[in-house]
């Protein structure tokens, strides 16, 4: 046995990942915040004041899944978590995509921002696998306990993001992080790649535009990332695992 350190790859993914899938990123251009405030839709107190509202916006967002699939750069990513697997490695992905395509491509993932294919009870707090009941203007009701309307299983601005214990210690271990497709300016999504870098791990960033939480130290890859990701993730196979 060598001296070696112990390889344990972080990968923290948002929208850009699956822009080429057909989603809509949320900044800039064309992107889902243009023209929509996130208080007006995004948060417990917009789906309090106006639940009609929250729910068509989700509701066009649930019904545009059933069009999309994976892509090169979620399959990219997939053959990566094998590879650190067949190598004894450590893989954590991290996404704070709502959509299911990193799952739906065979990624196992923490998805901190929830799932915009589930429909949440608020009173008894089941969770439902939905992608039927896709009215923007019929809510739905709790099979369990008749309450309505469920809401959307996603995490709002206001709310606790999602498997924050698991990514924590994946980030304490963390040889290698790569973010890819986030402007970095949600935290604590955002913090992550700053935490990986103070802890010592090398840093690789895969974006259109720079993102804002972008460091000297880190190496940036511009493009697109169904472009970036396949040659990368074969380059750090073969220079990691
Ligand atoms: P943003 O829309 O803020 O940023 C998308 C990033 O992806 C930008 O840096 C783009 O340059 C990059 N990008 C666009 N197309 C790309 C492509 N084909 N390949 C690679 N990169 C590309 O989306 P997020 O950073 O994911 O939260 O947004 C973070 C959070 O803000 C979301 O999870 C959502 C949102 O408000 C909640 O709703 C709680």
């Amino acid at each position: 046995m060598g001296t070696r350190r112990k390889i344990s790859i972080v990968v923290l993914t948002g929208a850009g990942v699956s822009a080429d899938s057909g989603l809509a990123t949320f900044r800039g251009a064309g992107g889902l915040w243009e023209g929509q405030r996130v208080e007006d839709v995004a948060t417990p107190a917009a789906w309090i004041r106006d639940p009609a509202r929250v729910w068509r916006f989700y509701q066009l967002r649930r019904a545009r899944l059933l069009e999309v699939r994976p892509n090169a750069a979620h399959e990219a990513l997939v053959r990566l978590e094998r590879a650190a697997s067949d190598a004894g490695g450590g893989f954590t992905l991290v996404t704070q995509n709502v959509d299911g395509l990193h799952q739906a491509a065979g990624s196992r993932v923490l998805a901190m921002h929830g799932d915009l294919r589930h429909l949440r009870c608020t009173r008894c707090e089941s969770v439902l696998l939905d992608l039927e009941r896709l009215d923007p203007a019929d809510f739905a009701t709790c099979a369990a306990c008749g309450h309505r309307p469920l809401r959307p299983d996603v995490v709002w601005f206001g709310e606790v993001p999602r498997h924050l214990d698991e990514i924590g210690r994946a980030l304490g271990r963390c040889t290698h992080f790569v973010s890819v497709g986030t402007s970095g300016v949600v935290y604590p999504a955002a913090g992550l790649l700053a935490a990986a870098r103070a802890r010592g791990a090398e840093t690789w960033v895969n974006s259109l535009d720079e993102p804002w939480n972008l460091d000297p130290a880190d190496r940036f890859l511009p493009g697109r990332a169904v472009d970036v990701l396949p040659r990368a993730v074969q380059a750090w196979i073969e220079e990691w695992l």
